[in-house]
């Protein structure tokens, strides 16, 4: 589908009906290319996606939703390539995407950091550029079109003061186990936490490592914590992975999770939500994995020359176990 050029199509950005016409005049065949890529009709939309890996349940499920929504069905021929949480291999899939001259890239980037080089080069090859999930801290925003995701500080935030509101009357040690180094919903979900619970003297967070985001690393590391630490009261997890190899070196360890050591996560998939259900964790605010569905539309509008949105934040909500216990039997992650 690919008949115009990204410079074109920033130019006439807010001037739809003339776009409308030069598409039409243009005409065109599709360029569809890449491994996923098939059909190649003239509507079919090319869409290169790199994603971060295959850390964690929440990543399984962003996914599905991804490859379930850019469909052939749907208009779309979509090469999928999964980066194993490493940037270098992200920046390798982005380079070959612009090679096949896709019609537009998206992707979640690993970290925040050091993406502004190959974002520059997916521009100067005319090629859009739509990030899911995660942020880049690149200060020129042309490089991308839209950023579709939740608002992780705001995430952080909600856990802090569910921490503060209901155990913050009593002498409370915390333990936290960050996400991946430098990514977005690390730094963020820190920082949010850390806001909510800043000025209430009797919360201490007195260790932070990072467990990846994965569910072995989350075990490791709590073994560690429990190790150096005989007075953990509470562990802030920054995902339900990380959170449910915690359970086993806290049940390892002979204590009870959810009683002797309360836990607070982020996600609220599946797997979080029965262990919050069963008593094992306290509180967890959701982080919605179900971006397909936005990723497709606002594809097809970057293609079409329509405006969309810079920043589309995703509504998340939060249980405590009674609200767990009632969602599960309905919940779609
Ligand atoms: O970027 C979203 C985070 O990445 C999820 O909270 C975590 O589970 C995943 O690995």
């Amino acid at each position: 589908m690919k008949n115009w050029t990204y410079t074109q199509r920033a130019v006439a950005t807010g001037t739809a009906g003339l776009l409308a016409l030069t598409l039409s005049a243009c005409g065109g065949g599709s360029e569809a290319s890449g491994d996923g890529a098939s059909g190649g009709g003239d509507d079919v939309i090319s869409v290169g996606f790199s994603q971060v890996g295959a850390e964690s349940g929440w990543r399984a499920a962003n996914t599905k939703s991804i490859q379930e929504s850019l469909t052939e069905e749907n208009g779309f021929a979509l090469s999928f390539s999964d980066a194993q949480q490493k940037q270098e291999n992200q920046i390798q899939a982005i380079r070959s995407y612009i090679a096949q001259d896709v019609d537009v890239i998206a992707f979640s980037p690993v970290v925040e950091s050091g993406w502004d080089a190959v974002l520059e080069e997916a521009k100067a090859a005319d090629i859009p550029v739509i990030l899911t999930d995660r942020a880049v801290d690149s200060e020129d925003e042309t490089l991308y079109e839209s950023f579709i995701g939740s608002d992780f500080v705001a995430e952080g935030e909600r856990a802090g003061e569910w921490v503060a509101e209901n155990l913050g009357d009593q002498e409370l040690n915390v333990v936290e186990l960050q996400g991946t180094t430098g990514a977005a919903p690390a730094i963020d979900r820190k920082a949010g936490f850390e806001s909510a619970i800043e000025g209430n003297e009797n919360i201490e967070i007195i260790a932070s490592q990072t467990g990846n985001f994965t569910r072995s690393e989350g075990r490791q590391v709590m073994e560690g914590f429990l190790q150096a630490h005989d007075d953990i009261d509470l562990l802030f997890a920054h995902n339900d992975d990380m959170g449910l190899g915690a359970i086993e070196a806290i049940e390892a360890a002979g204590l009870t999770p959810g009683e002797d050591i309360k836990i607070v996560t982020i996600d609220a998939v599946k797997d979080g939500m029965q262990a919050l259900a069963d008593g094992k964790i306290n509180y967890i605010v959701e982080c919605n994995p179900l971006l397909g569905p936005d990723l497709a539309e606002i594809t097809k509008k970057v293609v079409a020359g329509e405006e969309v949105e810079k920043r589309i934040v995703v509504e998340d909500q939060a249980f405590d176990q009674a609200a767990a216990a009632e969602a599960l039997p309905t919940r779609e992650y």
